[in-house]
């Protein structure tokens, strides 16, 4: 059969793009592949985060409107760190971060509501009067759950990483002893155990505290907000069973 240029440099790259993509088997990352994920926002919380994931051995791409800003941080975490643009973070992880001030809820939602339709996504943000204006104001009454759920329309969403200041998590991180909590919360069980393995992957052990609704308990002014707790500390706090 004849084999001309283009069709072997097709192959070729299809190799390449399998050879870079971790396998997926049966609807599970094979367990030796890690997820890749893609964070939205690379400065204090999506680079701590996100480094962590790196280090656990996680392909991260690292977005925001200025990708270009992102290289130091890429550079510095090596070859499995990337910089993109926010549609391409979204393309290339099983999982999504969101790690951006909260006043760019709305316009995210709009503008990549197709690409987040779906995806797991760990909701990292709060919202400050400060900064994010009305937007303090609806997550207080409407809770942030809800609030998130709202202008991430279509996102299967997990608040988490959210409660604590990122020093802390980048101190705390695979610390010796029992690990710090980090209380998650969602209604969707798939997401909610994409999210604990990635919690667990950075450094730390998931309590899963309720469904979205119940991440009013560690929103930013809640008494549960920026704890550092051991989990069966966070779970008596929470009242929560293991
Ligand atoms: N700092 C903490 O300790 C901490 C802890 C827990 C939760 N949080 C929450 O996490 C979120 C981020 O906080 P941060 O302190 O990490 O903020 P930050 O250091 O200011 O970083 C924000 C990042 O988001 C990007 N960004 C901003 N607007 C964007 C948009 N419309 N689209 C895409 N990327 C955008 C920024 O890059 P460009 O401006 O170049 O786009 C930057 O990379 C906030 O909601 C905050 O409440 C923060």
């Amino acid at each position: 059969m004849a084999c001309d240029r283009r069709t072997i440099l097709r192959a070729g790259a299809t190799a390449l793009a399998l050879a870079a993509a971790p396998a997926f088997a049966g609807g599970a990352w094979a367990q030796d592949a890690k997820m890749p994920v893609a964070v939205i926002g690379g400065g204090n919380i999506g680079g701590t985060i996100g480094g962590l994931w790196v280090k656990a051995g996680h392909p991260v791409m690292f977005a925001s409107r200025h990708p270009e800003d992102l290289k130091p941080l890429v550079e510095k975490l090596g070859p499995l760190a990337k910089a993109g643009t926010v549609e391409q973070a979204l393309a290339f992880g099983g999982a999504v971060l969101i790690a951006v001030p909260y006043k760019a809820y709305p316009e995210l939602g709009k503008t990549y509501g197709a690409s987040l339709k779906g995806k797991v996504v760990l909701d990292a943000g709060n919202a400050t009067k400060a900064r994010d204006g009305d937007l303090a104001a609806e997550a207080e009454s409407a809770g942030i759950g809800a609030t998130s759920a709202k202008y991430l329309a279509g996102a299967r969403l997990v608040r988490a990483f959210n409660a604590a200041n990122y020093r802390l998590f980048a101190q705390n991180a695979h610390r010796s002893g029992p690990a710090m909590a980090v209380p998650v919360a969602g209604d969707d069980k798939q997401a909610l155990d994409v999210a604990a393995t990635l919690v667990r992957d950075a450094g730390f052990e998931p309590v899963v505290v309720g469904g979205l609704d119940a991440a009013r308990q560690f929103q930013m002014g809640a008494p549960n907000y920026g704890r550092d707790v051991t989990a069966p500390e966070a779970r008596k706090a929470f009242g929560v069973a293991e």
